[in-house]
């Protein structure tokens, strides 16, 4: 499944100043999608350690073949609404989608600052539900599609409103902000946009919620009229990735 959203991780990872050669923590790295990726950036003398709390999703990560001219990679599970573990301090700190699912996150930030070297970089992306989806006529469907997505995260305690919240977070941390973006994610009507995947996939966490029950959903034609409606109302902004990067003061 490739997440649409994902998309502009690897500009603002340039743009935030990762270099070869640099120890990186990527923190939620859940099946290491980015954590890879950021190997890929980091080159053969970089190194990347990933964690998370998902022993499967942990697994899932360290099944991944390493490439040879790539940056070395760790996992470890570790809780990140704890105590963090004793590490080296990094030069970089990276985390997509994570915070949003921790109790304090803001506690974590600040945790985390302490593992970074003076002038090392806190990478953040999160989204937000707030004003999304919009379109220049009608999208009932793909409205529907993201309120299901969003209050099943609510449902689940997490934070919907976590892109705009970064500047508060990094000032509660002692970070200076560096870059502060966000960027829309959107939908053209050719049929594999990959929301239809995301959307699927996440059926059964909608229904385990309470959001909606399979009746309403209809996962069977769930992709099919997604489809039809991108069709007629493409281009479709879905989604709002917000991105921020922090740097440690000396
Ligand atoms: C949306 S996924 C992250 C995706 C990944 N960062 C990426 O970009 O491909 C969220 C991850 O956060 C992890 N997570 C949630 N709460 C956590 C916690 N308290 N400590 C560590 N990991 C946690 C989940 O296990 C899950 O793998």
């Amino acid at each position: 499944m490739i997440n649409p959203s994902n998309a502009p991780t690897s500009r603002f990872l340039r743009d935030a100043g990762m270099e070869p050669g640099m120890r990186v923590l990527d923190i939620g790295c859940a099946n290491g999608i980015l954590t890879r990726e950021l190997a890929q950036l980091l080159g053969k003398n970089g190194h990347v350690h990933g964690v998370d709390s998902n022993e499967d999703r942990l697994a899932d990560a360290r099944s991944q073949p390493a490439e040879p001219e790539q940056a070395s990679i760790t996992y470890e599970n570790v809780d990140l609404s704890g105590s963090l573990p004793d590490w080296e301090p990094f030069d970089a700190i990276v985390g997509r989608r994570i915070l949003m699912y921790l109790p304090d996150a803001a506690e974590t930030v600040r945790r985390l600052t302490a593992l970074l070297k003076t002038d090392g970089l806190m990478i953040f992306q999160e989204h937000s539900a707030t004003g999304m989806p919009f379109a220049a006529g009608p999208i009932p469907q793909h409205r529907q599609a993201h309120d299901w997505l969003w209050r099943m995260i609510a449902a689940e305690d997490g934070t919907i409103t976590m892109g705009l919240e970064f500047p508060k977070l990094l000032e509660k941390a002692a970070l200076d902000i560096a870059h502060y973006r966000a960027e829309v994610i959107m939908l053209g009507s050719a049929s594999d946009q990959g929301i239809e995947d995301v959307a699927n996939y996440m059926v059964d966490r909608v229904i385990e919620a309470g959001v909606a029950d399979r009746e309403t959903i209809q996962p069977d034609s769930l992709t099919e009229r997604l489809v039809a409606e991108r069709q007629k109302a493409s281009p479709i902004a879905w989604d709002m990735a917000y991105l921020i990067c922090g740097t440690k003061r000396s």
